[in-house]
């Protein structure tokens, strides 16, 4: 039996709420409103779900310490669905977290089958320096690549690869080809060596992700209870829906009509918006009038409503004008192909001043 999310994959999640039924996961709703000085996408939605989250809010609340972990398989450009994820770490670091980053090197030589001077390449110049430039913080940030952590990671790595089967280990995936069973290994020992006695001992710990990133989540929160003499606390986790790609479909990285990237020139991704944004516009002006945009399916719709318009007043009155038929699909793309342009402006001159942050990752 195939697995029902398969993270190598390329699925498309039809149905969010399915989903969450299946495999236990708790909607976000409670805590978007009321985590402080969220960013747009967390407070509208864009984070949906959650595991055991409550324990990390209370740390909010509270003011505890309390610590992040994610994970990125370079690959191919830093495009608009990454700025959602580095804007979470940017945010947890501000909120004082501990701040933790993987790269995940040794997977992604595994399952897509790179050299690793390359992935570091990609990594460090599309990931971390637009991370930098976007606002995290060098200092307190722990980067790491998996294939240098440190003894106690891959003492760990050792350790866990013993409480699980091929069967259990084939029932989440769907396979048991052993360079997956090693990645997974290694994202396993990535959400939980923060917590050894060599890091920080046993802390709440939350891993945002999206939500194809759950069967991981699952399986090292099991295996947690399975190592009890480390006494971790098992982590949290909270799940962000995937950007639409620019066309509609999914974004990705080998089709660059697909996304924005944080590289693309400004007046390029412009006129990528103006030509290729996917809208819920009608057939006709008349048609349109009368009922009014499709905004589910209007990809500048929900850029803007997750990552281009901040403003309540102003997004309310998009959603009404454009969701009444107002306002025309070219006047949406326009507005958000005028954001875009403008954002990406002033991120290419930061992302060239952060190159002085880079000092601690040699090329
Ligand atoms: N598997 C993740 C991806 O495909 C990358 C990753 C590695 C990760 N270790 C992690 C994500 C730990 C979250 C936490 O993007």
């Amino acid at each position: 039996m195939p697995a029902a999310i398969d993270p190598w994959g390329r699925n498309e999640v039809k149905d969010y709420g399915k989903i969450m039924a299946d495999f236990g996961l708790k909607p976000f709703d409670e805590f978007a409103g009321a985590m402080p000085d969220a960013p747009t996408f967390m407070r509208r939605g864009g984070v949906f779900a959650h595991r055991d989250f409550g324990r990390i809010f209370d740390c909010v609340k509270g003011k505890k310490p309390f610590a992040m972990l994610t994970g990125l398989m370079p690959s191919g450009k830093f495009h608009l669905g990454h700025a959602m994820l580095a804007q979470q770490i940017i945010y947890y670091q501000q909120l004082g977290a501990k701040v933790f980053v993987t790269v995940a090197d040794i997977e992604a030589y595994n399952v897509r089958k790179l050299p690793l001077a390359e992935l570091r390449k990609i990594a460090i110049e599309e990931y971390i320096l637009n991370y930098f430039a976007l606002g995290l913080k060098p200092k307190g940030v722990d980067i790491y690549f998996q294939s240098e952590r440190s003894i106690p990671y891959y003492r760990l790595i050792g350790m866990l690869s013993g409480k699980t089967t091929a069967n259990e280990f084939k029932a989440i995936y769907g396979s048991d080809e052993p360079e997956k069973f090693i990645s997974v290994a290694h994202q396993i020992a990535d959400i939980l060596h923060p917590q050894l006695p060599d890091y920080l001992g046993p802390i709440p710990l939350t891993v945002p992700v999206g939500i194809d990133q759950d069967p991981h989540i699952r399986y090292t929160r099991d295996i947690t209870g399975r190592l009890p003499e480390f006494s971790f606390i098992p982590p949290s986790s909270t799940y962000h829906k995937f950007m639409k790609g620019l066309q509609g479909g999914k974004m990705s990285s080998s089709d660059p009509l697909s996304y924005i990237a944080l590289t693309d020139a400004p007046e390029e991704a412009e006129r990528k918006i103006m030509k290729h944004a996917f809208s819920g516009g009608r057939n006709n002006i008349a048609e349109h009038r009368r009922l009014g945009a499709d905004l589910a399916v209007d990809v500048s719709y929900q850029y803007l409503l997750y990552l281009f318009e901040p403003d309540d007043a102003k997004m309310k009155k998009i959603t009404d004008d454009y969701g009444s038929g107002k306002m025309l699909s070219g006047e949406v793309k326009q507005y958000l192909a005028e954001k875009v342009r403008k954002f990406l402006q002033g991120h290419q001159k930061k992302r060239e001043k952060a190159r002085n942050k880079l000092a601690a990752f040699s090329p």
